[in-house]
């Protein structure tokens, strides 16, 4: 089976993390993202991965090479302007080698999933679908992308993003995985930018397609904002989902080669420690990624964080759903709490930053 992964989008939700990484090459569990939802795929029975690059895009191809190393054929398509989700998808399928009936599985690049990816493809032939969605359900679904169906799972709407409590018809979102019958992909107007989710499908049901969506309440998070990316790695780590990308034993963390971890210094909550990583004495890192060259000092306490590439967290300092941009210096004691981020090379000096 062939699959299109859309890894081209800038991930300005996650900045400074997107500063100089695209988001499905960010770190996650000790690995680039997208080697999860790789090994994901290959698990399911995908033997070709186009991969649909647009933003900084020449990092990719260094890391994954021709796909060998992961048991996958991988080609890369890349798009100098942007052409949105549904223009990258038809661009991208100028690399398949399949027939015009066949099934293309469509990834966004930054979904974390436990979706039985087989039961979706199966799905999508029983019903002879057009195309079929993976929906899941959400408890406030006004940040999404609304999926009603009928109770054979036919779409009845498309409504992104809502803009009145009247248009929440459904928690049924979209969740960001798609199987398309081949030819379908050729009816997407080329060259120019065009969004899967506001044009296409909507123009695709406007004119009489077939549109199955299967409800599906396995593990989901869109890891679009740093708190989900944070949370994703935390439970790839404590294998909460399992991954075939994992380096490493299940556990309540994971540290990398060459870290160097003191005594009395305290790991948990699926905390990653990476490459290089020093983190001293008494401090405690809770449900955090640290990302590789980087320290943490004495009696520090990262909890729900990210801390870039060698960057400093000084003494005592507290960081809460903080983001730490790479090499930034955080002095010793502040507080940085409730979603601040700092952004790269940034220095903060002791003491400066406190809420209490
Ligand atoms: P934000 O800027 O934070 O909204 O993130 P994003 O740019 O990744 O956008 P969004 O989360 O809506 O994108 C969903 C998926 O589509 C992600 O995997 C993106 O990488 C991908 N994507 C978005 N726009 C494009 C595009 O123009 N080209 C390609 N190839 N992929 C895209």
């Amino acid at each position: 089976m062939e699959a299109i992964l859309l890894v081209g989008g800038k991930g300005s939700r996650l900045y400074p993390v997107t500063e100089h990484t695209p988001k499905p090459m960010v770190p996650t569990a000790g690995v680039p993202f997208l080697a999860h939802q790789l090994g994901r795929a290959r698990a399911a029975g995908v033997g070709h991965v186009v991969l649909a690059t647009s933003y900084l895009a020449e990092v990719f191809e260094p890391y994954f090479g021709d796909g060998a190393d992961f048991g996958l054929r991988i080609t890369y398509v890349h798009e100098a302007e942007p052409l949105g989700t549904g223009g990258a998808i038809r661009n991208a399928a100028t690399a398949l080698s399949c027939g015009p009936d066949e099934p293309v599985l469509v990834f966004n690049g930054d979904i974390l999933t436990g979706l039985d990816i087989a039961a979706l493809v199966e799905h999508h032939r029983v019903a002879r679908a057009d195309v079929s969605l993976h929906l899941t359900r959400v408890e406030d679904p006004s940040a999404f992308g609304l999926v009603p169906t009928d109770v054979a799972g036919r779409v009845l709407a498309f409504t992104e993003k809502p803009d009145c409590p009247e248009e929440i018809v459904t928690d049924q979102v979209n969740a960001g995985c798609y199987v398309f019958r081949r030819s379908v992909i050729a009816t997407i107007p080329a060259g120019r930018p065009v969004s899967v989710e506001r044009e296409t499908f909507p123009g695709l049901l406007a004119s009489g397609a077939l549109l199955h969506g299967v409800v599906d309440q396995t593990y989901w998070l869109d890891l679009g904002r740093p708190a989900a990316l944070i949370q994703a790695s935390a439970d790839l780590v404590r294998g909460v989902v399992p991954s075939p990308a994992l380096p490493g034993r299940v556990g309540e963390y994971l540290i990398l080669p060459g870290a160097h971890v003191d005594d009395g210094a305290k790991l948990l909550g699926g905390t990653v420690v990476g490459e290089g990583v020093h983190i001293a004495a008494d401090a405690v890192v809770d449900g955090s990624i640290v990302l590789d060259g980087a320290r943490i000092e004495a009696g520090a306490y990262v909890r729900s964080s990210l801390v870039g590439a060698g960057a400093r967290v000084g003494s005592r300092t507290v960081l809460e759903n903080a983001v730490i941009g790479d090499q930034a210096e955080i002095g010793g004691d502040n507080e940085l709490l409730a979603g601040v981020r700092v952004r790269g090379r940034a220095s903060i000096p002791d003491g400066a930053i406190r809420f209490s």
